[in-house]
């Protein structure tokens, strides 16, 4: 019964864990140069369909991976240990890495996000001064998104060398 709960609840964080890192590494590589290959007309509604599904979609699974972690972490015979080990040490760091992105994703992308739906517009009116903005929301949110799959995959590091402890 043991194992079966943690099959069940690693299987869960496993494959939420790949959902939010691999839509990071997909957004980064193939949906913004896609929206940036478009003609500018075209890039406000494709933003506009695209931008507030994805921020839901990354905020749910990386909930999902945050909390199945916790439960991984409760229902992991190491627990009981409660010392400084490469166990707790990879799992921690991964767990404070998660939560930088997490943070970064809600503090910078989402505002982003926000701010390109809004200016956008009027950028494509002929407004000089939104246009620019719009320059710096969009290398913002391709910067965060390099961040995002670089500590992803650390975690992934984390993770796999906490198994091997
Ligand atoms: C982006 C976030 C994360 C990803 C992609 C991820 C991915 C993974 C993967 C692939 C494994 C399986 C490793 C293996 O069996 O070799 C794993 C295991 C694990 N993860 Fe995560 N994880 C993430 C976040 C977290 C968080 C936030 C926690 C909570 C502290 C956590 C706790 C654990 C634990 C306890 C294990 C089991 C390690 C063991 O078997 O000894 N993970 N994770």
């Amino acid at each position: 019964m043991d194992d079966l709960v943690r099959i069940v609840i690693q299987w869960a964080h496993i494959l939420s864990g790949i959902l939010w890192i691999g839509g990071g590494f997909y957004t980064v590589f193939v949906q913004l140069p896609a929206l940036a290959s478009m003609p500018p007309p075209a890039r406000g509604p494709a933003l506009a369909a695209i931008g507030p599904r994805q921020i839901r979609y990354i905020l749910r699974v990386a909930e999902l991976t945050i909390a199945t972690g916790i439960l991984q972490v409760i229902v992991n015979p190491h627990i009981r240990e409660l010392t400084l080990s490469r166990w707790s040490v990879a799992i921690g760091a991964g767990l404070v890495l998660a939560l930088v992105i997490y943070g970064l994703i809600r503090g910078v992308i989402q505002p982003a996000i926000e701010g390109l739906l809004t200016l956008g517009p009027q950028a494509a009116a002929g407004d000089g001064a939104a246009a620019a903005q719009v320059g710096v929301l969009r290398e913002r949110i391709q910067r965060v998104g390099y961040v995002q799959i670089a500590l992803g995959s650390l975690i992934v590091l984390g993770m796999v060398t906490a198994r091997f402890s």
